[in-house]
């Protein structure tokens, strides 16, 4: 069987790629390189010891996906390909909606035109906005995303559901990751951010290996046991599991439009983070407190007993495996694919 993985090229895709390959799936990644590195997929072909195809190209251009539908039987779409970067959204709110929402819209059409009607989509856990008690289940409404990321992925869910209303022929998974962090236990493939890292994980490591001075927590005033804020960490070869064991359902079950939390039901502070890498590392993470960061929120995990029963899936690597992979990769790879 052959999936086309766009956006394959990136942290979750190659890791996805990777087992997928070690499943026995023929890939085809779609990446346009805005955020990605050839050298993953070199990796994940070394790693799995086969080969994928790559084409270089946008999800935005429908001459591409056509051409790359025709040519190959493609069982089910895995769609990572889009934009992430919170702050940038804000800026460029224009650019998060073309790549993220038209974009998506343009795979579909393209999909519906050849026949390829299973799609497993990244959504977020950000769609369920901040009103909710923790932890977050699939069954409470969404919310009020804070910023343009969150709301191209809670519009993008909206269009997925009424396409599988509008036709039964579509399957679709709309999976809702948590916080991904960690790295394959190779150190071979990992997170390899462009400037400044916006997300925890890859500061800290950066700081762990020299590139940056010190890290800064983002508020320690929140209503949580040592004030600072708390997230659910999932290991991203978790996250690469859920997707295999997503895309075996729709490719057993009915057509439908699937909701799954990808988490592990388990909240950690920043602090909590940190001293659990310094621990991984031996390395002393030097810190500086400062004011909450905007749009933040003081707590997110999840509810993952729906993933876990119906796609007998269950994160399984801990806190420690997490941060001792991520600092494998940084240290093998400090500047990362560079
Ligand atoms: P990433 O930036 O590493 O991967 C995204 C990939 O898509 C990159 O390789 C990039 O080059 C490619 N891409 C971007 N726009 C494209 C386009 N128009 N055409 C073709 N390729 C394009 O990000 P990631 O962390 O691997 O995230 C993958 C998906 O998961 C994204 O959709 C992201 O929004 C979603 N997600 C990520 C997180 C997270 O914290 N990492 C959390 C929730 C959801
Ligand atoms: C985690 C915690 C920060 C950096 C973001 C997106 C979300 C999703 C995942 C894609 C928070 C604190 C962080 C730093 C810090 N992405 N922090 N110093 O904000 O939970 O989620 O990535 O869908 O949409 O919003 O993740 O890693 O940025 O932050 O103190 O330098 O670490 O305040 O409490 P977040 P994060």
């Amino acid at each position: 069987m052959t999936i086309l993985v766009t956006g394959g090229a990136g942290y979750i895709g190659s890791h996805t790629a990777l087992a997928l390959l070690e499943a026995g799936y023929s890939v085809v990644v779609l990446d346009n390189l805005a955020n990605a590195s050839r050298e993953s997929l070199a990796r994940v072909e070394a790693l799995a010891e086969r080969t994928l195809t790559f084409v270089e190209g946008d999800i935005r251009d429908r001459g591409v996906l056509d051409r790359l539908l025709n040519e190959h039987e493609f069982s089910a779409v895995i769609h990572f390909a889009g934009l992430k970067a919170v702050g940038e959204s804000v800026s460029q709110p224009l650019g998060y909606y073309e790549n993220n929402v038209s974009g998506t819209v343009t795979l579909c059409q393209a999909m519906q035109a050849a026949g390829v009607f299973k799609l497993v989509f990244s959504s977020s856990a950000t769609v369920y906005g901040d009103e909710h008690p923790m932890p977050l289940h699939e069954g409470l409404p969404t919310g009020k995303p804070t910023n343009p990321y969150g709301r191209s992925k809670l519009m993008v869910e909206e269009v997925l559901q009424d396409l599988a209303h509008s036709d039964t022929r579509w399957s679709i998974a709309r999976l809702r990751y948590f916080n991904p962090v960690g790295a394959h236990e190779s150190g071979q493939i990992g997170e390899d951010p462009q400037g400044i890292p916006n997300n925890l994980l890859p500061y800290v490591a950066q700081v762990a290996v020299g590139r940056r001075d010190c890290l800064a927590v983002y508020g320690s005033d929140y209503a949580t046991p040592d004030g600072t804020g708390v997230r659910d960490y999932i290991h991203v070869m978790d996250l690469a599991e859920g997707h295999l064991c997503a895309l075996n359902t729709l490719l057993n079950n009915k057509n439908d439009c699937y909701t799954w939390n990808l988490g592990t039901g388990q909240g950690y502070s920043v602090l909590e983070v940190i001293d659990a890498f310094e621990r991984a590392s031996g390395v002393t993470i030097p810190y500086r407190i400062e004011s909450r960061r905007p749009g933040d929120v003081a707590t997110c995990w999840s509810d993952p007993t729906l993933a876990e029963r119906e796609l007998v899936w269950k994160a399984k690597r801990d806190l420690t495996t997490m941060m001792v992979d991520t600092w494998r990769w940084q240290q093998r790879n400090p500047q990362g694919y560079r």
